[in-house]
């Protein structure tokens, strides 16, 4: 019997994280990856101290009610936290952290990919090469937006949207953007600030968005939303999929009202919607805005930082609640 405390890693992570959680920790792994239910994380807890769960695992009010005494802190291995109902585990004395920074340039690498797929119909140009269809070319054939000059709107500039305005700024895109608050001048990359979602919309010929899901940006992208859009706009998604009303959207893509769109997040996931995958003007990935060898490690080791600084008595740097 260890006197180390027993870690659960909800789901199969990179090795090395894996590695120092075993030096460090009494750890109960997933090496099947095997998602958890709620029923199933309830009655696990009362063998184990700490979880460091990802955004796969819902922590529920009703969970968060029936979890053992014993758990006293859930590390997560992701920056978004909807998965976590933080009041209520705050109810139950549990500690809550998350990994910030660290997946923020990982994530804006694929904001900047999606943007210039969805303007550069890079899905089509791709099923069309594959598929044996590209019988011809002309001047007027696959044309899509250029993004030089043009303006790019980002919605919650908080560190990936920051990282993502950075990392765009060879395109020389004027930028807008919305926040909660203005950024001090000296961050705000000239970018002009918009008081509200709605005056930043009409100032956008991409819209990209960086907010976190909560039940104020339950569907932030509605349909009045998205008539606010100049026509031929681009949405871009690396945040949640909850912050886009899907049916609004597929019906902006059929109109023309937007151009395009680039979604690495959907409401149903894993999975997607059907009716999205029918449009030739919307480019897709799977929920991977974070996925490179080099950040996952970066995830890992951060919620172990955080898991190792409540174990030695000091408060976690990334602790939500
Ligand atoms: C995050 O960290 O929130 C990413 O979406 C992966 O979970």
């Amino acid at each position: 019997m260890s006197d180390k405390p027993v870690l659960w890693i909800t789901r199969k992570l990179s090795p090395a994280t894996e590695a120092r959680a075993a030096r460090d920790y009494e750890v109960r792994l997933n090496p099947e990856d095997r998602v958890y239910s709620g029923d199933e994380i309830v009655a696990m807890s009362s063998e184990i101290d700490a979880i460091l769960p990802c955004h796969s695992e819902i922590f529920s009010a009703d969970v968060a009610s029936r979890l053992s005494d014993r758990v006293k802190i859930i590390a997560n291995h992701s920056v978004g936290v909807d998965h976590c109902d933080l009041a209520a585990l705050k109810a139950r004395g549990i500690v809550v952290t998350n990994t910030p920074d660290v997946l923020s340039q990982a994530t804006a690498e694929i904001a900047t990919l999606l943007m210039l797929a969805a303007a550069r119909r890079a899905g089509e140009g791709d099923r069309l090469v594959r598929s044996g269809q590209w019988t011809s070319w002309s001047p007027s054939f696959m044309v899509g937006t250029q993004l030089t000059g043009k303006r790019l709107g980002i919605v919650g500039m908080g560190r990936v949207g920051l990282a993502f305005a950075h990392m765009v700024k060879g395109f020389d895109m004027e930028l807008h953007y919305y926040n909660r608050r203005r950024l001090p001048p000296e961050k705000e990359m000239n970018g002009v600030y918009h008081e509200t979602v709605e005056q930043l919309l009409g100032h956008c010929d991409v819209v990209s968005l960086h907010c976190p899901a909560s039940p104020e940006t339950l569907n932030l992208m509605n349909s009045a939303r998205l008539s606010l859009l100049p026509d031929g706009a681009i949405l871009v998604n690396t945040a949640r999929g909850s912050l886009v009303d899907e049916a609004a959207l597929i019906d902006a893509l059929k109109s023309g009202k937007l151009a395009a769109a680039g979604l690495d997040v959907f409401q149903r996931e894993p999975g997607g919607n059907p009716e999205l995958s029918k449009l030739d003007n919307v480019f897709m990935l799977p929920h991977i805005g974070s996925a490179t060898r080099e950040t996952r490690d970066a995830m890992g080791f951060r919620a172990l930082d955080n898991l190792d600084a409540f174990f030695s008595g000091h408060e976690p740097s990334d602790r939500l609640v």
